[in-house]
């Protein structure tokens, strides 16, 4: 286990934005790969990014609202 690995995660949910992802993770792609080794990520949470799972912003521009009632589960 390297130094990384022992930080500890933050994850904090951004209003009307994405998950920023801070301290030591290893971010692996959908084939169980290690894709990214960094220490601080922003995942897309609006669901429209075009750099998916990652943030690109595009939220602004469609007007993300995370206090909407999104949930067709019901
Ligand atoms: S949360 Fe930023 S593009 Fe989806």
């Amino acid at each position: 286990m390297d130094n990384q690995e022992n930080e500890k995660v933050v994850i904090t949910v951004m209003h009307n934005g994405p998950y920023v992802v801070e301290g030591g993770f290893t971010l692996k792609d959908k084939d169980g790969k290690d894709s990214e080794q960094k220490s601080k990520v922003f995942l897309c949470r609006c669901g429209h990014s075009h750099h998916k799972p990652f943030c690109d912003g595009t939220h602004v521009k469609i007007h993300f609202d995370d206090t909407a009632d999104n949930d067709v589960q019901k």
